[in-house]
C-alpha cells in the first residue's frame, strides 16, 4: 500500500493571459513511514506539489491517491473531511492563532470532532504537547513563545488528529539554523516513534541531509530521486515515468538508531543542491 500515489499530474495556473505550468507530468508513489524532502529552487513547484498532496488544491489533470483512494472528483466538503482526519500541516510561518494558548491551538483541529469527548481531547492535547516538549508552556500564547517553540506547537497541532501524513512547507525557513535543526530532529524522532509519514519541502541543504528520501523538482518536473540507506545516498538522475519512493523509514533503521548518530555521518547529496547558491544562504535568514 502506498500512502501517496501521484499519477501523471499536471498543474497549471492562469496568470492573466498567461498559463503557468507549475507541475508537469509528475508520477510518484511513497510508502507509509517515509521521511521525505521535496527539494528545489524557489518557484520550482514544491508548494504546489504539497498543496496537491494535502488536497488543498486539485490537479489540472492526472490523479492523486491518498491511502490508495482516488481523491479527484471529490467535493470541497469531502476533501475538507479527508484533510481533517488524514493530513496534518506545518507551515513556514507557524500559522498559530494568536489569541489562543498553545494548548488551545493544538486542540483546535479537534474541536469539530463530534466523536471525541472533552476529556479525550484534553488528554490528546496534553500527550502531543508533551511529545514536542512543551507541557510546561500549555497556557502560553504564541507571542510568549520563541520561534522554535511556536513551530513545536504547530507540530503538535499537526499531529493531534493522528494523521497518516504530515506535510511541512519549508518548516525551518523562519528559524535560525540551530533551531531549524532541532525542529527537523524532533520531526524525525516522531517519524520513527509514531511511524507518521513526513513530507517536507526545503531548499536548505542541511534540512535535505536529515531526510531519508529525496525528490528534487526543477521547473515543475522531477529532476532527481534519492534514497538514503546506512547513511549513504543513492540517486537516480534520469527521469523515470514511474518513481516509487519505497521502503518505510523503519525498514532502513531496524534498530531505530539514535537520531544523533544517524545525523553525523552524512550530508546532503551534492546533486540535490541548487546551482544558484540558494542553499548557502538558506540559514542566514
Ligand atoms: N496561485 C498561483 N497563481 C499563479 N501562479 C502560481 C500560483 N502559485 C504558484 N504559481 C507559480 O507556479 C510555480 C511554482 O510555484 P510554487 O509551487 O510556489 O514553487 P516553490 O514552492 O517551489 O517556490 C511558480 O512559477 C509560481 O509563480
Ligand atoms: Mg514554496
Amino acid at each position: 500500500m502506498k500512502v501517496v500515489r501521484i499519477d501523471h499530474v499536471y498543474k497549471d495556473y492562469q496568470l492573466g493571459e498567461q498559463k503557468v505550468q507549475a507541475l508537469k507530468d509528475i508520477t510518484l508513489a511513497f510508502d507509509p513511514g517515509v521521511f521525505l524532502a521535496i527539494a528545489g529552487p524557489s518557484g520550482s513547484g514544491k508548494t504546489t506539489l504539497l498543496n496537491l498532496i494535502g488536497c488543498i488544491d486539485t490537479p489540472s489533470s492526472g490523479k492523486i491517491y491518498i491511502n490508495e483512494k482516488d481523491v479527484s472528483g471529490r467535493t470541497p466538503n469531502q476533501l475538507a473531511d479527508l484533510r481533517a482526519r488524514t493530513i496534518g500541516f506545518i507551515f513556514q510561518t507557524f500559522n498559530l492563532l494568536p489569541v489562543l494558548s498553545a494548548a488551545e491551538n493544538v486542540e483546535y483541529p479537534l474541536l469539530h470532532r463530534r466523536d471525541m469527548s472533552v476529556a479525550e481531547r484534553r488528554e490528546r492535547v496534553a500527550y502531543f504537547l508533551d511529545i514536542v516538549g512543551l507541557a510546561k508552556f500549555a497556557s502560553h500564547r504564541p507571542n510568549q513563545l520563541s520561534g522554535g517553540q511556536r513551530q513545536r506547537v504547530a507540530i503538535a497541532r499537526a499531529l493531534v488528529i493522528k494523521p497518516a501524513i504530515v506535510l511541512a512547507d519549508e518548516p525551518t525557513a523562519n528559524l535560525d539554523h540551530k533551531t531549524g535543526e532541532e525542529i527537523l530532529l524532533l520531526m524525525k524522532r516522531i517519524n520513527r516513534k509514531l511511524k507518521t509519514t513526513f513530507i517536507f519541502s526545503t531548499h536548505d541543504r542541511r534540512v535535505i541531509a536529515k531526510a531519508d528520501r529525496l525528490v528534487r523538482v526543477e521547473d515543475g518536473e522531477i529532476a532527481l530521486l534519492g534514497k538514503r540507506s546506512s547513511g549513504k545516498w543513492s540517486l537516480a538522475r534520469h527521469r523515470p515515468t514511474e518513481a516509487v519512493v519505497d521502503e518505510p523509514a523503519s525498514a532502513l533503521a531496524n534498530e531505530e538508531p539514535a537520531v544523533n548518530d544517524d545525523e553525523k555521518q552524512d550530508s546532503a547529496p551534492i546533486e540535490a543542491l541548487d546551482s544558484n547558491g540558494e542553499n548557502r544562504n538558506a540559514d542566514q535568514k
